[in-house]
């Protein structure tokens, strides 16, 4: 396949870096007076301003040629179009169809896949709804106050940032928690203070074979069962899963009445709008999470038609491959400013590094080119307190993602403008900072002038939308589940495989035999790590 870095449109970028890469944000605004106006997009009700990127016209226009040239028109309608493109795993990729509207139509093999979709989205209404109003009852007879989704990975972390986002929509009468870790402080956390009799838990599995997850609902079970009076029947009543594999929700114990299903065309770190948002559904009801899913539905119309040069996602895809491949920035911060966003970086990083932190191309060969950048973040304005010093005066630029909001969900004396304006002056400090000379002009001691000068150019997005309502949600989280999929095409790899993440498993399954049968096989191993295991088990 082709070779991105062969390409012509890709040259042009390197001999464009070389040339006007370093030119200064001071200059680009002084020398731009359209540069706010033309470089500020909206796309449903986000609007971005690009203009603090380290770019031009020209950079811009060679950034979409290379767009066009990567073949990204033809691989979005095969994605939209249900073609087998995640091509390592020979499934087609249609988290899309996910929020389709029901008169809208997505094959997968010729079959429309909406009426399914929607049959799985009304049933999990009805059970929530269930569940909501008190008609679903525990084994005793009580009705439900918590719900724990056990899960990992995609099947964790879109439930738990999406319920930490919506908090002002939950339910107060229901308490969801979410544990992931097989450390079993997490379970034993989750489980503080919980009455068996009112509690449910959602086991939430992709394949239903991961360790970290079966292990935890196993433990969940025996809690369950050992606080009810040792009755198993009970588990009928306070276990469902979600999952594509019925026969191991079945070999587990759990009915399959009692399971949510979604396809193996959905990845894992794609499925917190699909039956893997179970848990949020029932904390937020159907009616805010079918907001939610409208707004994913409306920022993917966008990204299938708007031109490139205004495609929200695209553009943002763009300036991250200027940054990572012609400028040499290795990674990319994501900064709301919004407490209820708090989980938003981590859900990013798997969506975004598990999805193109890809060293090989889809055929298979080697890139020689960075891909994926390292995703980092936490809110503002607590990050500000801790390493913007870094982001600041530091040796290495980090591109920027600021994310706020026009007007807080719950606003107290004020305290929203506040947040806000620490936003603002953050994208504003990076991109313009402040020269020796204006440091010198308010500085006595002449030896804190070099400590005290920012020097800027230091590009961020500013992302705003009016509230962080359901749709917002919807629509920022399919912003950046587009901007991933424009960047690995770019990159020609493919974005839904995660192969990486196999070799740790195996052999954490082979020690982890080691451990439990305190007999060590030093000839799996290499010295450091049978160093480690024998100290481990001389405790
Ligand atoms: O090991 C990585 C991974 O497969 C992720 O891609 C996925 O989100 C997570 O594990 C959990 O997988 P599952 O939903 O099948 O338990």
């Amino acid at each position: 396949m082709t070779d991105p870095a062969e390409l012509p449109q890709w040259h042009a970028l390197v001999a464009h870096a070389e040339s006007s890469g370093g030119t200064h944000l001071r200059e680009l605004f002084d020398t731009d007076a359209g540069r706010v106006e033309r470089l500020t997009m909206d796309a449903v009700d986000l609007t971005v301003d690009f203009s603090k990127h380290r770019v031009t016209q020209e950079t811009m226009k060679l950034l979409v040629d290379l767009a066009e040239a990567s073949g990204l028109r033809a691989r979005t309608e095969a994605m939209f179009g249900g073609e087998p493109i995640n091509s390592t795993e020979g499934r087609p990729v249609l988290h899309t169809a996910l929020r389709a509207a029901r008169d809208d139509v997505f094959t997968v093999d010729g079959e429309d896949v909406v009426a399914d979709v929607h049959t799985v989205l009304d049933r999990m209404a009805r059970f929530s709804d269930r569940v909501r109003s008190g008609e679903w009852l525990g084994h005793t007879g009580k009705r439900i106050r918590t719900v724990v989704n056990i899960g990992i990975g995609g099947s964790d972390l879109g439930p738990l940032m999406a319920y930490h986002a919506l908090t002002p929509f939950v339910d107060p009468d229901i308490e969801c928690r979410f544990v992931s870790n097989v450390d079993p402080a997490n379970l034993v956390d989750a489980t503080r203070g919980l009455d068996p009799e009112q509690t449910l838990f959602i086991v939430a599995s992709k394949t239903f074979t991961t360790i970290e997850t079966l292990t935890n609902a196993r433990n969940a079970r025996a809690w369950l069962v050992e606080g009810l009076g040792g009755d198993s029947a009970a588990v009928a009543k306070h276990f469902v899963a979600l999952s594509t594999n019925a026969d191991e929700v079945g070999k587990f114990g759990i009915d399959t009445a009692n399971m949510f299903e979604f396809w193996d065309w959905v990845g894992g770190r794609y499925s917190f709008d699909a039956a893997i948002g179970l848990s949020l559904m029932i904390a937020i009801g159907d009616d805010a999470f079918r907001q939610m899913l409208s707004g994913f539905r409306l920022m993917d119309r966008h990204f299938r038609t708007t031109p490139f040069e205004q495609n929200v996602p695209v553009i943002a895809a763009l300036l991250g491959v200027w940054y990572r491949n012609f400028l040499d920035l290795p990674t990319h911060a994501v900064l709301p400013y919004s407490q209820h966003l708090d989980r938003f970086p981590a859900y990013l990083q798997q969506l975004d590094m598990e999805s193109n932190g890809k060293r090989v191309r889809l055929d298979g060969s080697p890139v020689d080119y960075a891909t994926g950048p390292v995703v980092w973040g936490e809110p503002g304005t607590n990050g500000q307190h801790a390493f913007y010093q870094l982001i600041h005066q530091g040796t290495t630029v980090i591109p920027s993602d600021f994310i706020g909001f026009s007007e807080a969900t719950e606003d107290i004396d004020g305290m929203h403008d506040l947040l806000m304006a620490n936003m603002f002056a953050q994208a504003e400090a990076l991109a313009f900072g402040k020269t020796s000379a204006e440091v010198a002009a308010v500085v006595d001691d002449p030896d804190l002038v070099a400590h005290r000068t920012f020097a800027g150019n230091r590009p961020s997005s500013v992302i705003i939308a009016p509230k962080l309502t359901p749709s917002v949600l919807g629509q920022l989280v399919a912003f950046y589940e587009h901007k991933v999929f424009v960047q690995g095409t770019i990159w020609g790899v493919n974005s839904f495989d995660q192969w990486g993440v196999e070799l740790g498993k195996a052999l954490a399954t082979q020690i982890a035999s080691e451990l439990s049968s305190g007999t060590p096989d030093p000839a799996k191993h290499d010295a450091s790590t049978n160093a480690l295991i024998a100290r481990y088990l001389d405790r």
